[in-house]
């Protein structure tokens, strides 16, 4: 089949944060930047009034879900389905990030199956992949990453797969401060897209972003660099001003697509 061209993408997770004053006040600083697609993940409780908000300023910005349910509906009090985010006009979701891993105890096959969920539903899947400092140390951060793709590639067609938006997300990178380095964050992607390459036996153009304390700084660093898709943000895109800076640091880095 023909190849997806690798795209371009800066993201805000907002994790459990915002309100509806906060939102006003994000929509403000939007536009549009050429080339790279804007997303914002809130809490779902707010997907709606962001989907409004972002209509009536008619910002060119995707908006999807933090986490979907794997079953379509059913008796599952408090959880969403990933058929009720595109209800709203949410396009995307994040699958697997690790604070869903950790809290909410995900298995790779759990998460496998809320990937398979979400496209079914017409969303975008982010996979949200990572190793722990710990695995880190033991030489494994490799492996655990080969592992957590794997048991969602095995679920998915190789159209599926060609789809897919991977994270890179190194649990000791997320909320510290401390981002990966380049060159951990280059070896990382490069491993990834071998997986995936494998996964579909044949070279395909993966997109794969980083997350893990990125901010306006480091993001010039990190989107120089050619493995580099984009960014999936958290505490540096709680502010609309913020996110935009990063989100055009994207768009400088010059980078043509494929
Ligand atoms: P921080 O940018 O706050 O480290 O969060 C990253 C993250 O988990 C995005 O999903």
């Amino acid at each position: 089949m023909t190849d997806t061209a690798r795209r371009q993408i800066v993201a805000a997770n907002w994790k459990m944060h915002g309100s509806l004053d906060m939102i006003q006040g994000y929509v403000g600083h939007l536009q549009p930047v050429e080339g790279v697609e804007l997303v914002l993940f809130p809490p779902a409780t707010h997907l709606a009034p962001l989907v409004s908000a972002l209509d009536a300023v008619e910002a060119r910005v995707a908006v999807g879900a933090q986490d979907v349910h794997d079953k379509e509906a059913g008796a599952y009090t408090g959880e969403v389905a990933a058929t009720m985010v595109a209800d709203l006009g949410g396009r995307w979701a994040i699958v697997g990030h690790s604070e869903r891993r950790r809290y909410a105890a995900e298995s790779d096959e759990l998460v496998a199956a809320k990937v398979v969920a979400a496209f079914r539903a017409g969303l975008q899947p982010v996979l949200c992949v990572g190793e722990t400092l710990e695995e880190r140390q033991a030489g494994d951060a490799e492996a655990v990453v080969a592992r957590q793709l794997s048991c969602v590639t095995n679920a998915l067609s190789a159209e599926a797969i060609r789809r897919l938006v991977v994270a890179y997300e190194p649990v000791w990178a997320i909320g510290t401060g401390h981002s990966a380095t380049l060159a951990q964050v280059e070896t990382m992607h490069s491993a990834i897209r071998r997986v995936l390459n494998d996964a579909v036996d044949g070279e395909f153009a993966a997109t794969v972003l980083y997350g893990g304390s990125v901010n306006e700084k480091n993001a010039i660093e990190l989107f120089s660099s050619s493995l580099v898709d984009g960014a999936l943000v958290g505490g540096a895109a709680l502010a609309g001003e913020r996110f935009m800076t990063i989100a055009r640091a994207m768009h400088e880095a010059g980078r043509a697509a494929g």
